[in-house]
């Protein structure tokens, strides 16, 4: 098969790494790319406007694609898998009416009370004057979201009134968002669930391994939000063997519920959901909520999971295909006596990201001995006269795979301290100050 991913960062770098490596994948191209899989052997960058339909079809067609896969939430919810659809060609992701599900925060919250889904209590404000008079009145913490996307930026964790107040001012003012959602602020465990949904109906979505997603910026949940500093799987494999199953089985639930209600809501369009389906789960001690749909997989979740895929021998086409179903259904609990399954995966970012971040610097990663059980992803890179340049907040991720937990966190802790950062591409002028990573990936 020749395959087209769209996307440029650590997650589409890590897909379409894995796909390169099936018996049955010939090529992978990756629109646009970044420096990473520009370095790899069997996969192509290719550089196409995403915006731009016509012409990502054109080149689907004349270069005889078998199967598109979209990365991002942004050409989803823009409706390049309908697209596609119209010119017949094959592709992985929901079309637009679907990536609602991601697309609006009002929509989802209120898809979930409708559907007995649970989820934090929440109201929706199209009004600042409202939502300030519905804040001096309410108790803290809260979680103010923005409805539409917003590149990860549009989730406002605020402990009191004064910082919903400067919250709201940020959302509808600076960022002139039309439409707020104010949700409490749930305690629990957070767990990433996602799933592989193709074609068949609710009881043959697969999920992958779950993963913990690092969002905070600093050590100890602290710092502003960011994407994603870092991930583990499987993050719960400590617990009690009857904890896992139970768990399961509620997650399990949430993904029927929501799969046979999105696909019922959507019955006009005469298709399923079909896609990466990401659920943001909060272990509380009552049950399991729901945070957020993504109509996508996670980043840096993704790079963990494919690392996790590599290590069990498991074709990432197998599952996207279904096929074979039996062996792959259950990935959380295949092991669950042996629990010897263990993957790290710690961010490189730039200084001042989440915010304003220094970038054009470069990295030499040739230190870092890469292997079946180790793997750099990269993320906000480019490759320039065969430099890696550093053009994005996060800029790679080093992926550790081991039986043993404490040494899978070991090897990669290991390994990020071995890449050196310069500011010069003549690589003389060394800056390790230009990039940070959290210490406590894994704890
Ligand atoms: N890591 C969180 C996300 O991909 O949304």
């Amino acid at each position: 098969m020749r395959i087209l991913i769209i996307g440029q960062g650590g997650r589409e770098h890590a897909i379409a790494w894995k796909l390169s490596l099936s018996d049955r994948v010939s090529h992978v191209f990756v629109c646009p790319g970044n420096g990473g899989t520009a370095l790899e052997d069997n996969i192509t960058n290719v550089n196409i406007d995403e915006k731009h339909h016509s012409d990502l079809i054109k080149f689907a067609k004349e270069e005889h694609i078998d199967l598109t896969i979209v990365g991002p939430e942004a050409p989803l919810v823009d409706g390049l898998v309908n697209s596609f659809q119209d010119a017949n060609l094959n592709i992985f992701g929901p079309t637009k009416e679907f990536s609602i599900l991601e697309g609006s925060k009002a929509f989802s919250k209120k898809f979930m009370k409708d559907n007995a889904i649970s989820t934090a209590d929440f109201q929706e404000f199209s009004d600042i004057h409202k939502a300030e008079k519905f804040c001096q009145s309410t108790t803290f913490p809260k979680v103010l979201k923005a409805d539409g996307l917003a590149a990860g930026k549009g989730v406002i964790i605020c402990q009191n009134l004064d910082e919903a107040l400067s919250a709201l001012n940020e959302l509808f003012n600076s960022k002139s968002h039309s439409k707020i959602v104010i949700e409490d602020f749930i305690v629990g465990q957070e767990l990433s669930a996602i799933y592989i949904c193709n074609f068949r109906g609710p009881t043959y979505e697969i999920c992958l391994p779950w993963t913990k997603d690092y969002k905070s910026r600093d050590e100890y949940n602290s710092g502003p939000n960011t994407g994603g500093m870092g991930a583990v799987s499987h993050p719960i494999l400590e617990n009690h063997k009857n904890t896992i199953f139970k768990n399961h089985i509620a997650i399990e639930k949430l993904l029927s519920k929501t799969i046979v209600a999105i696909n019922d809501i959507m019955k006009r369009t005469k298709q399923n959901y079909v896609g990466f389906l990401y659920l943001g789960l909060m272990i509380t001690k009552r049950d399991i909520k729901i945070l957020e749909y993504n109509c996508r997989s996670g980043d840096p979740e993704t790079q963990n999971l494919m690392m996790n895929l590599h290590n069990n021998e498991i074709d990432l086409l197998d599952l996207i295909e279904n096929n074979p179903l039996s062996k792959t259904r259950d990935l959380n609990i295949i092991d669950i006596d042996s629990k010897k399954n263990y993957v790290c995966t710690i961010v490189l970012a730039a200084k001042g990201y989440p915010g304003n971040y220094e970038k054009d610097f470069f990295l030499d990663i040739s230190q870092v001995n890469q292997s079946k059980s180790l793997k750099i992803f990269h993320s906000g890179t480019k490759l320039i006269n065969k430099k890696i340049k550093s053009i994005g907040g996060r800029i790679l991720s080093i992926n550790t795979y081991s039986e043993n937990k404490d040494e899978c966190i070991r090897l990669a802790y290991e390994n990020i301290k071995k890449i050196r950062v310069f500011k010069d591409e003549e690589m003389t002028d060394e800056d390790s100050e230009l990039v940070f990573f959290r210490e406590d990936i894994g704890q």
